[in-house]
């Protein structure tokens, strides 16, 4: 089997706790590992060879094609999910090391007739338009709302620095997220 070259460890604007890239589990050829995950509440039990990143157990093997794959590399943040409730690249995770973690993905924080208010807000404000890297926009988006950022857009901006848009829906993304923002401040 050709070997798959592993994702190189590098800081993130997500803080990616790469624990999953410290402790990749040894890997014989043709050897898998069993482990289960809560996905989007659900509990899934898998077995992949161990080199098998996250994002592609979400995407090739549980089907959640919401999750894009930009770079593959760690370097757009379409990839973004929330491990244990913190935004990571999931490009940049082995699948295998996330057992008994908790993985939210943007299917699990809203739905069609019931949107996330960031989810809202970004059709309210014209945030994308492709729509290629929107589901890492709004994964980052959903956790900046319970992190320490600072109230002005460039502070968003420079939190949202990790996630690209090659449409360069920018400032839209940043009124969206700062809408509801204002909102969540308000109702305090
Ligand atoms: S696909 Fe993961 S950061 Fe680009
Ligand atoms: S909306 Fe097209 S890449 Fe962001």
């Amino acid at each position: 089997m050709p070997q798959r070259p592993v994702p190189q460890s590098k800081t993130t604007h997500t803080d990616t706790p790469n624990k999953a890239l410290a402790s990749a589990p040894a890997q014989a050829d043709g050897a898998s590992v069993t482990f289960t995950m809560t996905v989007n509440g659900r509990s899934e039990t898998l077995s992949l060879d161990p080199r098998t990143t996250l994002l592609d157990a979400l995407r090739e093997h549980l089907h959640l094609t919401g999750t894009k794959k930009g770079c593959d590399h760690g370097q757009c943040g379409a990839c973004t999910v929330h491990v244990n409730g913190r935004r990571v690249n999931s490009c940049l995770c082995f699948a295998a090391a996330c057992d008994g973690d908790t993985i939210t993905t943007i299917e699990g924080i809203g739905e069609v007739e019931a949107l996330h208010p960031l989810q809202a807000a970004f059709v309210e404000c014209d945030g994308y338009q492709c729509g290629y890297c929107t589901a890492g926009q709004l994964m980052s988006a959903v956790a900046l709302l319970d992190e320490p950022i600072g109230p002005s857009d460039d502070d968003v901006r420079e939190a949202m620095s990790g996630n690209l848009c090659r449409c360069g829906a920018y400032q839209n993304i940043v009124s969206a997220i700062q809408s509801v923002r204002a909102n969540k401040s308000s109702a305090k």
